[in-house]
C-alpha cells in the first residue's frame, strides 16, 4: 500500500460517518517528533473559498503542541483499527511511545505524517484557530456538561493542501 495523490473532491467520503463513527488521528510533526491523537469530532467544508478541515483539541492534549509547533496537521481516515484508534485517544505520547504499542507505522505525505494503516490522509495547512468560549454557547448546557473542567476546545480550520488515498 501506498499514498497516492487524488483530487478531494473525488474521494468517496461521508465525514459524519468518517469522523463520528471510524474516527480519525490527528498528526503533526514538531522538531522532528510526530504526535498523533484519535478524534471524532469535527467537520470538512469549504470557508474562504478553500476546502478545509476543522479539528478541536483539548489544551491538555500532548498533540496540541505538535500542531501549535507546525504549519501543517493530518487527518488520516481507517477502516477498522478500533482497537488501536481507542489506545491513541487513552494514551498520551507524552506518557511514552503509544505509536509504535499499537503496531503502527509512520508515512510521510508531503513532508507531513500519517500511517501506513490509514485509508486517506488530509494535509492541512493552518489557515486559523480559535478557543471556544463559554460565554458563546446558545445553550449554557452544553459548556456545563463537556466542560466542567473548563478546558475548552481550540479550534484550527485547516486548508485541505493534499488528499491522499492509501492504494
Ligand atoms: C473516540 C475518541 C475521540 C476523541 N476525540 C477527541 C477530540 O475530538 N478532541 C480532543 O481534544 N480529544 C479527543 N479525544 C481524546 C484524545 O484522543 C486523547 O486525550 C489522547 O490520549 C491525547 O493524546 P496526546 O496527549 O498524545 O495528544 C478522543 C478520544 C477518543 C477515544
Amino acid at each position: 500500500m501506498a499514498y497516492q495523490k487524488v483530487d478531494v473532491k473525488e474521494i468517496p467520503v461521508n465525514p459524519f460517518r468518517e469522523i463520528g463513527e471510524h474516527w480519525v488521528l490527528i498528526s503533526a510533526k514538531k522538531d522532528g517528533k510526530v504526535n498523533t491523537m484519535t478524534a471524532s469530532w469535527g467537520a470538512m467544508g469549504v470557508i474562504w473559498g478553500k476546502n478545509a478541515v476543522t479539528v478541536y483539541i483539548r489544551p491538555q492534549r500532548y498533540t496540541k503542541q505538535f500542531v501549535d509547533g507546525s504549519e501543517y496537521f493530518t487527518v488520516t481516515l481507517f477502516n477498522g483499527y478500533r482497537q488501536e484508534l481507542g489506545v491513541l485517544g487513552t494514551k498520551s505520547g507524552r506518557d511514552g511511545d503509544k505509536i509504535g504499542e499499537v503496531g503502527f507505522q509512520i508515512e510521510e505525505v508531503e513532508g507531513q505524517p500519517t500511517f501506513r494503516q490509514g485509508t486517506y490522509v488530509l494535509v492541512c495547512r493552518k489557515m486559523y484557530s480559535d478557543l471556544i468560549k463559554e460565554d458563546r454557547f446558545y445553550d449554557g448546557r452544553i459548556a456545563e456538561s463537556v466542560y466542567p473542567g473548563k478546558d475548552f476546545h481550540e479550534m484550527y480550520i485547516g486548508e485541505i493542501v493534499g488528499a491522499y488515498r492509501n492504494v
